[in-house]
Order: C-alpha cells, then sequence, then structure tokens
C-alpha cells in the first residue's frame, strides 16, 4: 500500500512538476510574445502615431475623398512630437541648422517643406525661398495668431488683422520707421548712447548684451513717451519682464503662474502710459500742450484720410507691442555687431575708415539721420549682423483654411513655421554663410532669401527704426573706441534667441 501511495504520491509530484513546467513554459511564451511582438508593436505604434492620427485618420475625414497629401517629414511621438529632437539639436548640440540639414538628407528638398509636430502642434516647417515667399503673400490662408495676445492688447497692431491691420500699420509706420521719424528718433537717442560708451570704457569690462540692453531701454523710454530715468522707468522695467514672460507662458490665469503674473505686468505698463496720455490729453484741453516729438504724441495726432484718430486704448496696446516687439531685437542686433566687429578686425578697419571720415567732415557729436544712412559700408555692416544674428529665427502663421501648394495638403489649423534663420545660413543661398562678410552685400541677393524682417504686410514696422538705430551706435563705438572678447570662444546659445553665454563681454578703451 504504501508504494502504491507513494508511486501516487510520485506520480502526482511528477504530474505537478510537468504542470509547473508547462505553466513556465506558458508564461515564457507569453514573455516572449510580448517582448518580442506586442511591445515592439506599441513602439511602433507610439512612434508613428501621430503620422498615422494627422496623415492617415484625420487626412481621410477632412476630405471626402480622403486625397490629403501632407509635405514629407516626421511628426514624432504623441503630445511631444519632435520636440526633444527639436531642442537636441537647439540646446544640446548648439548646431540649428542641422535640424533642416538632416531633413534634406532624410526627404530630399521637394516642395521647401516639411510635415512635423512642434510646440503642442501639427506643424510645417518652411525652409526654402520660394516656398517662404508664397506663405508670406497669402495672407488670407496663413494668418498670424499671436500667443496670449491679450497680454499685449486684442487692438495692437500684432493682434489685428485686414483693413485695421492695414490702418494702424499706416500709423505706427508714420510715428517710427518713416524719414521724418527717423530724424527725430535718431537725434534723441544719441546722447544716452555717448554717455554710456563714456561710461563702459571707465570701467574697461562690460557685458555688452546688459549694457547694450539698459541703453536700449533708456532710448525707448525717450522716444516712446519722453520719460526720463527714474522711479517710473524702473517700474516699467520690471513690468516689463513680467509682461515677456506671460507671452511665452501657458495661459493659466491662476495667482502664481507666469500668464497671471504677465496680465498684471500689463496693468501696471498700462496704468504707467495711460497716466502720461491723461496728463497730455488734460494740457491740450488746457491750452499748455507742449510738443513732445516722441511716439505717443505721433499716435495722438496722427489722423487717417477720413480724420479718424486712434482710440486711448489702440494707442496704449500700440505702444506696449511696439516696446515688446523692438526692444529685445535691438538690443541683441546691436550685441551682435560689437561680437562680428571684434572678431572680424579687418571689417572694423574698413567700418572705421568710412565713420571716420564723416565724423572729420562734420565735426559735430551728433550725427542725422540721413548722414548715417548715406554711409554704404555702415549699412553693410549692419545688414550682414542682422543676417548673421537671426534674432527672428522662425516666423509663426496658422492656416486658416486648407491650402493645396504643388500637389500638398497645409490643413486648416496647423502651425506654419517659416524657418528664416534657415534662409540666411543655407550654402545654397549665400555663399560660406557663416562668414561675417559685409561686402557680400555689393552684390544683388536671390529673391526671397534675405527675409529678416519676415516679409508680406506684416514685415517689421520698425525695420528701418533698427537699421538706423545700430548703425548710429557703430558710429560712435567705432569713431571713439576699441574693443575685445574677453571670451572669444564663448558658446552660442540659441534659445530664446541666439547670444553668447557671456553676453558678449568686452574689455573696452578709449581710442
Ligand atoms: C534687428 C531688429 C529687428 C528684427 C530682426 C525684427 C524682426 C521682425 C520680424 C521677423 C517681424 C515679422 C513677424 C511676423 O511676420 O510674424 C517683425 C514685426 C514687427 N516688428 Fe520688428 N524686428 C526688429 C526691430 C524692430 C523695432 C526696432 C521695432 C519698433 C520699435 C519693431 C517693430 C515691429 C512690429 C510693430 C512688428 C509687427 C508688424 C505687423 O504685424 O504688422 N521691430 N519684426
Amino acid at each position: 500500500m504504501w508504494t502504491d501511495y507513494k508511486y501516487l504520491g510520485l506520480v502526482f509530484i511528477s504530474f505537478n512538476y510537468q504542470r509547473g513546467e508547462i505553466q513556465k513554459d506558458r508564461r515564457l511564451t507569453m514573455w516572449l510574445a510580448v517582448v518580442l511582438g506586442v511591445l515592439p508593436l506599441l513602439g511602433w505604434l507610439l512612434w508613428w502615431w501621430n503620422d498615422i492620427w494627422y496623415g492617415l485618420v484625420t487626412a481621410s475625414l477632412r476630405t471626402s475623398k480622403g486625397g490629403t497629401k501632407l509635405p514629407p517629414g516626421y511628426m514624432g511621438l504623441p503630445i511631444i512630437g519632435e520636440m526633444f529632437t527639436f531642442l537636441w539639436y537647439f540646446k544640446i548640440l548648439k548646431r540649428p541648422d542641422d535640424y533642416i540639414n538632416l531633413k534634406r538628407q532624410k526627404y530630399g528638398d521637394g516642395i521647401g517643406m516639411y510635415t512635423t509636430h512642434l510646440f503642442g502642434r501639427p506643424s510645417i516647417i518652411v525652409f526654402s525661398p520660394t516656398a517662404t515667399k508664397y506663405v508670406f503673400r497669402d495672407e488670407e490662408s496663413f494668418i498670424l495668431e499671436w500667443p496670449n495676445v491679450e497680454i499685449v492688447g486684442k487692438t495692437a497692431l500684432v493682434a489685428v488683422h485686414g483693413k485695421k491691420h492695414a490702418r494702424l500699420r499706416t500709423f505706427v509706420s508714420r510715428s517710427i520707421n518713416q524719414p521724418e521719424a527717423l530724424r527725430r528718433i535718431a537725434h534723441i537717442v544719441q546722447p544716452r548712447m555717448i554717455s554710456a560708451l563714456k561710461s563702459w570704457a571707465k570701467r574697461g569690462t562690460i557685458n555688452s548684451y546688459k549694457e547694450i540692453k539698459k541703453v536700449t531701454f533708456a532710448n525707448i523710454g525717450m522716444f516712446f513717451a519722453s520719460f526720463e530715468p527714474g522711479p517710473t522707468m524702473d517700474a516699467l522695467g520690471q513690468a516689463f519682464i513680467g509682461l515677456v514672460s506671460g507671452i511665452r507662458s501657458y495661459p493659466l490665469n491662476i495667482p502664481g503662474f507666469a500668464y497671471h503674473h504677465g496680465l498684471q505686468c500689463r496693468k501696471t505698463s498700462v496704468t504707467i502710459f495711460r497716466e502720461e496720455l491723461e496728463r497730455r490729453k488734460k494740457n491740450i484741453d488746457d491750452g499748455n500742450a507742449k510738443p513732445m516729438n516722441d511716439l505717443m504724441d505721433g499716435l495722438m495726432k496722427l489722423k487717417d484720410e477720413d480724420g479718424s484718430q486712434l482710440s486711448d486704448i489702440e494707442i496704449l496696446d500700440n505702444i506696449i507691442s511696439i516696446l515688446v516687439a523692438g526692444y529685445e531685437s535691438t538690443t541683441l542686433a546691436s550685441m551682435w555687431a560689437v561680437y562680428y566687429l571684434a572678431k572680424y578686425p579687418k571689417v572694423l578697419e574698413k567700418l572705421g575708415e568710412e565713420t571716420m571720415s564723416l565724423k572729420k567732415s562734420n565735426n559735430k557729436e551728433l550725427v542725422t539721420s540721413d548722414e548715417i544712412l548715406k554711409m554704404k559700408y555702415t549699412m553693410k555692416v549692419v545688414d550682414e549682423t542682422i543676417r548673421l544674428a537671426n534674432i527672428a529665427a522662425i516666423v509663426f502663421r496658422t492656416t486658416c483654411q486648407d491650402v493645396n501648394y504643388k500637389g500638398y495638403t497645409i490643413p486648416k489649423g496647423w502651425n506654419v513655421m517659416l524657418w528664416v534663420r534657415y534662409l540666411h545660413t543655407d550654402p545654397d543661398n549665400f555663399n560660406d554663410p557663416m562668414c561675417f562678410n559685409p561686402d557680400r552685400w555689393d552684390a544683388l541677393m536671390a529673391p526671397g532669401t534675405y527675409q529678416v524682417f519676415g516679409g508680406g504686410s506684416r514685415i517689421c514696422a520698425g525695420n528701418m527704426l533698427a537699421r538706423l538705430q545700430i548703425a548710429i551706435f557703430l558710429y560712435h563705438l567705432s569713431t571713439g573706441y576699441k574693443w575685445e572678447l574677453v571670451n572669444p570662444d564663448a558658446k552660442v546659445t540659441y534659445l530664446s534667441h541666439p547670444k553668447p553665454e557671456d553676453g558678449a563681454e568686452i574689455r573696452i578703451q578709449k581710442l
């Protein structure tokens, strides 16, 4: 009996053992199936999710014929899209142009557009001169949509479209970008530039970016609203920092979040300018108005053909939006001019010959805008600086209808990113593009290759003013000072704007 039981026990054990083995085998097979089959499938799905979703599913839903053909490209992972690749090239490798070079190698030049998914939205990258020109011109299909536009103001130039935009542009352009305004502004900005340069030379070593920013802000205060340095300008400076980070933030209107703070800072900025506006209007009513010769005065006085004037809020929104558009851009461009001239002494020498000859012939401390704009080489240095600095690397548009371009569809509601930076660094458009060579401007550029100020009706409203300010700054710098970079090999960061890591620190002294 005992042996029977033992036998049965052994059979039972062996049966259980075998069952255990079979179960183990099954589990192993299951895991193998997961590892070799399901996981790769999931990975594959994840990898291609955006392309499947936007390229097949929504594309077929969009057209009853299912004929939507997107430009070539890759749309990346769900939600994230190609953001990591973008950051990899811009932030880690610090070779932003290779992001497009890689795509050109993979997909060819095609129609000058690629499909991608960036900044949380399905997007089209536009990188060729022809395609860029096409997008800039078709303003009915590709519209400008500023993020968090309520922070700059809903009646600002950048926020309005069509006829309203055309009307406002005339006002803004007459106040800051046309010869009469330029003559006036040229006169206003020089005293602060001259005294800043003197103080830099006394200190010996300065951070160009930080110091130029201070001068630019002081000048903006002066030619926008005749504000002298002091508590009002300090409050405006503080508010401006919060306002700009609010524009770039996620729109959560909750205390503690950048967007909420941005709205508060807008209120502060509006209050500062409104008080000044009210004071001026009261002076007009009391018959005590003095001509102020600044942007606010210009915007208050201008009338269009049918005699209508800007409302108070239009004046305030536009002052704030022009401040946003012009402050950082002018600062960065001037800083890059200092940087490139330090790196290219032959260019500086040639610039010095031209500026010195003007200084000797005119024998006055201040120059006029007419004199400056006639200086051919100086203006070439300015244009070359703006080309290579690529301050506005990408210009954004949104499609408000499906657009068919050369047989491909750019779907409605997508982000269209005009990669203007690449136009200026592509050897197909500029010979030896990374070399700072103002003489390249002796020849005519191929059409559509120089888009530093954007294009179409939205072309920079302060383009002449920006060029003039940089040229005036270079005139005073090159006729009175010599300087060198403290860290000539400092790395350049590209986000949010291109800038040497040390802010172009220089040693500067009087000539
Ligand atoms: C080197 C300096 C500058 C660069 C590279 C630059 C670049 C640009 C670009 C690329 C645009 C077009 C944006 C778009 O189409 O979405 C633009 C628009 C604009 N810029 Fe500038 N800008 C500079 C200086 C200035 C200055 C000094 C001002 C005024 C003080 C200014 C005022 C504006 C305004 C108001 C717009 C909007 C135009 C509109 O929507 O009609 N910019 N800028």
